[in-house]
């Protein structure tokens, strides 16, 4: 077997494959998020590390053969958030998370003194959720810890770290920290000197199907594991799951619903007319780029909704009675600004809004407002970047939440104007960094030949013209409310 990673925002989630390309055994285990005040997004490193070895153990009591079998281990990780550790990889306070927006004075600063030099190097706005902002809140607000910072990790390498006690970084992650020239892939001394961070302190970079370690012996034989277990670098989990839904051409993208909402192409080079418009990121296959614009809250607006109203049930029941409501939820628009947002506005500060109520309105018809509001907001992503390309996509491969209901797969096929498909094994990024694992260890020449062996399309689902004429319209009316409720909390 080998074992995919997936270190995500709520859980870490595994992913065991199989010689032949089958996903034999998923299984998660949960860590706390922690949210000291409005705004911050926290998490401590080392229950990432506890998760593992749960993880381990969940997986030895499902699959009889797991310790006796496992051969390979690979990532995929969340993106751009902070880990500061001493010499010894000790973590010197809480990772300060990609979603957590504490660095706006931070990010003007960098912006006003040093955005243009950062877009060109990086190729990326400068934007709270990345690293260097986090790197500059703690140089500020805790100078005595980050006197004491000798390792600098984002959240898949410090688990790694963890289980080789190799301190590396994939290309991929690291374009997400601002510190690295992504056409050169090194560290940037221009950035780094600017802002007084010894390159010591930043991993080795490497590529994210790079063979990087063994698993440590101690763990090995604290969990039973008979074989060399080999370590491949693995990536950013945006990058691991594009390769784990198989995207290999430029007219598709993906369509992701997870805490925040990607949409997201694959890049055969850096597009300098995006300026900043898209992340554009290093993608885990070599030399290939990706670009994206995320939506904050995409998940997180609904399970923000369910928690207020039906916190116990299952999103399956609450969603269930979308199909019941007509398209446009009976003249009710919302925004899914919850936390602010990314595409197309790069706005920390703007807020959700539910607009068009009235006393006729029931729950199924704001139930189905936020996930038209949250697929409106993909949609200005898919609008820009067909607009940019001068192209549209052919095909949009849906995953994460929104793959899972029906009814949510019509409307995205309806407000996308394209076909949409889903996978049969939705695994996204575990799945990708499995793949990893599986190429490095040999069973699989070609990113083609391990895409077939691995991934099956199911579901296409066409937009239905009427369906499209009616969201076109709602679709103009949504694209008007941000300006007018920028200034309610700014
Ligand atoms: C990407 C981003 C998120 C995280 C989620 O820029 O911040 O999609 O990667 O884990």
């Amino acid at each position: 077997y080998v074992l995919g990673l997936d270190l995500g925002t709520s859980s870490l989630k595994g992913d065991l494959l199989d010689e032949s390309g089958k996903t034999v055994c998923v299984a998660s285990t949960e860590y706390e998020l922690l949210t000291p005040k409005s705004g911050y997004n926290e998490q401590n490193p080392n229950d990432w590390v506890q998760a593992c070895y749960r993880l381990f153990e969940k997986m030895s009591q499902k699959i009889s053969d797991f310790t006796s079998n496992l051969i390979g281990i690979s990532f995929s990780g969340q993106m751009h958030s902070l880990v500061v550790a001493d010499e010894d990889g000790n973590a010197l306070r809480p990772a300060i998370l990609w979603n957590d927006v504490r660095t706006t004075k931070q990010c003007n600063d960098i912006t006003e003194n040093f955005g243009e030099e950062i877009l060109k190097i990086t190729k990326n706005l400068v934007l709270e959720g990345f690293t260097l902002p986090k790197i500059l809140w703690i140089q500020e607000n805790e100078p005595e810890i980050w006197k004491k910072v000798r390792k600098i990790f984002l959240p898949k390498d410090y688990l790694r770290y963890f289980l080789t006690g190799n301190f590396q970084m994939d290309y991929s992650d690291a374009a997400g920290t601002l510190l690295m020239d992504i056409k050169e892939k090194k560290w940037s001394q221009v950035i780094l000197k600017k802002y007084n961070i010894p390159i010591e302190y930043l991993p080795e970079l490497v590529n994210s199907f790079d063979f990087v370690g063994n698993l440590d012996e101690n763990i090995k034989k604290s969990y039973g594991f008979k074989n060399n277990i080999k370590i491949f670098a693995g990536g950013a989990d945006n990058a691991v799951s594009s390769l784990g839904t198989g995207l290999n051409d430029y007219e598709t993208a993906i369509a992701s619903t997870g805490t925040s909402g990607v949409f997201l192409s694959l890049e055969d080079s850096i597009h300098n007319e995006y300026n900043g418009k898209f992340h554009l990121f290093n993608h885990a296959l070599p030399d290939k780029y990706y670009s994206m614009g995320v939506t904050l809250s995409a998940g997180q607006s609904i399970s923000w909704f369910k928690d207020l109203i039906a916190k116990s049930e299952s999103y399956d029941k609450f969603l269930s009675n979308v199909s019941d409501v007509p398209i446009g939820s009976n003249g009710l628009l919302f925004t899914p600004y919850i936390s602010g947002e990314r595409t197309p506005y790069f706005d920390s500060q703007i807020r959700a809004s539910f607009i068009g109520l009235n006393d006729t309105h029931s729950l199924d018809d704001l139930k189905r407002a936020v996930i038209e509001g949250v697929t409106f907001s993909l949609k200005d992503s898919q609008v820009l970047m067909e607009s940019l390309r001068e192209k549209e996509f052919r095909r949009i491969i849906s995953i994460g939440g929104g793959a899972k209901n029906k009814e949510w797969l019509q409307i995205q096929a309806d407000i996308f104007n394209t076909q949409v498909v889903t996978l049969d094994t939705e695994e996204g990024p575990g799945l990708g960094a499995a793949m990893i694992a599986a190429m490095g260890v040999g069973w699989f020449e070609t990113v083609e030949e391990c895409v077939a062996h691995t991934i099956t399309y199911i579901n296409k689902i066409d937009p239905i013209s009427e369906n499209v004429a009616e969201y076109k319209k709602i679709y103009e009316l949504y694209t008007q409310v941000y300006p007018y409720t920028k200034d309610i909390t700014h």
